[in-house]
């Protein structure tokens, strides 16, 4: 049977913990490596499955990499295919982060179309279409999109919606076109932020990273780097919800307070009591919760990712919540697991009701996608009794070893076989 996880529910969690790096910044970064000949070093990358899924793909396509604990360093001497492979984009959809790069540095790329996914449709036609603006021939032959282009030229980019992969993919592209790119539309998200700063350790040209305009001169060649990946926000706050729902009192260490302020604000309106420091956040709590409405969007507003977690406290609200999740179209699946645990939760489109509930119920629970295993974790902790969580392996994929982190601040869980 594949692992679970154990969870005997109701003590408060206590102490401090540190939030690893971010697996979304991380992702990029990889990828990043394969717009130059140099070695790239990433410090502080994540044990996750999708890094791991990450980096044999760039071996399949000619990367040296060598991993020395949380230190990866990726070669690419030469690109050796141009093919990502089904096999590999089906089980992470974030492989479509090497279309821009091996387009750029080696003027063809054949990327498996990634499909729909448990959280929603997910299209990637904002890349593509931004591929084709700076020059890309773009087709889709036999379930790949294969995009060709002898060198990019830089263009105006608007795109339709803020899509935080896509202005990933397009920077890479743009950094080695020729003239200048702006991206108009583009992700504000912290992880965009860190691959702005690796790309411009790399001898990129880059303005107005952080912002909706990003302007990128292109240049004929970038070279190697090292760069430290920045902390992940949503572990951060995934964590500091474990101390909220437990009444208990965390402090999460190694992380960036303002990539977190749009669920501080949350989980304030909560009163769930926030301390912050210059890179930490106590989160202390010692009643229910008060009820909350959240209305997921781009940075900085509320981020989905954090959606799962947050309905999970409100589930134990004195009262009655709403959330609106806006980016994606099916990212409730937690729902009905929850429900199993005894939340009270209804759910039309894009919008969720949730009345609260004065406790969870221990029960046998199974994850659907990486955030709402975390979700079910949290009540898991939460709840009377035992819960066990299948199908951790969505939850490996984005958390480092969560259940040591949440075992050290006295959560009973641990994971089976
Ligand atoms: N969209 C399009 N066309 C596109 C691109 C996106 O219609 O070409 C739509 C999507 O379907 C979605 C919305 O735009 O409705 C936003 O999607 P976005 O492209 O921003 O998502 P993503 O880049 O695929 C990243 C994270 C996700 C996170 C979202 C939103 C990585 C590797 N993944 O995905 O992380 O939820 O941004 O913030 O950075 C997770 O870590 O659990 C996770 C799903």
């Amino acid at each position: 049977m594949p692992a679970r996880l154990l969870i005997e529910g109701g003590v408060p969690l206590k102490g401090e913990v540190a939030a690893s790096a971010a697996k979304n910044a991380a992702l990029p970064a990889l990828a990043a490596a394969l717009l130059t000949p140099e070695p790239v070093t990433l410090t502080n990358v994540p044990d996750l499955g999708d890094i791991r899924t990450m980096l044999r793909l760039l071996q399949t396509l000619g990367a040296g990499v060598t991993r020395r604990g949380r230190e990866a360093t990726v070669t690419v001497d030469q690109v050796a295919s141009d093919r990502a492979p089904y096999e590999l984009v089906s089980t992470m959809r974030a492989s479509v982060l090497v279309l821009g790069p091996l387009v750029a540095r080696h003027g063809s790329a054949r990327v498996a179309l990634p499909g729909g996914c448990a959280i929603g449709v997910r299209p990637i036609d904002q890349h593509l279409k931004g591929l084709a603006a700076l020059g890309a021939e773009i087709a889709i032959e036999n379930g790949y999109v294969v995009a060709r282009a002898r060198r990019l030229v830089g263009a105006h980019i608007v795109t339709d919606l803020v899509t935080v992969t896509g202005t990933e993919n397009l920077m890479m592209a743009a950094a080695l076109a020729e003239g200048t790119t702006v991206i108009e539309n583009a992700a504000c998200e912290p992880e965009v932020g860190d691959l702005g700063a690796l790309l411009t350790a790399m001898g990129a040209r880059l303005h107005g990273v952080g912002t909706a305009r990003i302007e990128i001169e292109g240049v004929r060649a970038l070279h190697g780097a090292v760069h430290r990946i920045v902390p992940d926000r949503i572990e951060a706050g995934t964590l500091l919800v474990a101390g909220a729902i437990t009444c208990g009192d965390v402090r999460v260490t190694d992380m960036v307070p303002a990539h977190v302020a749009a669920v501080l604000t949350k989980l304030a309106e909560c009163g769930v009591e926030i301390e912050v420091g210059p890179s930490w956040v106590r989160a202390r709590a010692g009643d229910r919760p008060r009820p909350a409405d959240i209305v997921t969007s781009p940075f900085p507003g509320f981020p989905t990712d954090m959606q799962a977690q947050l309905m999970t406290l409100l589930g134990l609200a004195d009262g009655q919540s709403k959330l609106t999740e806006t980016i994606f179209e099916n990212r409730y699946m937690h729902v009905a697991e929850l429900a199993r645990m005894g939340a009270r939760i209804s759910t039309e489109g894009p919008v969720a009701i949730v009345r609260g509930v004065t406790a969870y119920q221990g029960a046998p629970v199974m994850a659907s996608d990486l955030r709402a295993s975390a979700a079910l974790v949290l009540a898991g902790v939460a709840g009377r009794g035992r819960t066990e969580v299948s199908r951790i392996y969505h939850l490996d994929r984005g958390y480092e070893r969560l259940e040591d982190k949440l075992g050290a601040l006295g959560a009973r869980i641990e994971r089976s076989p």
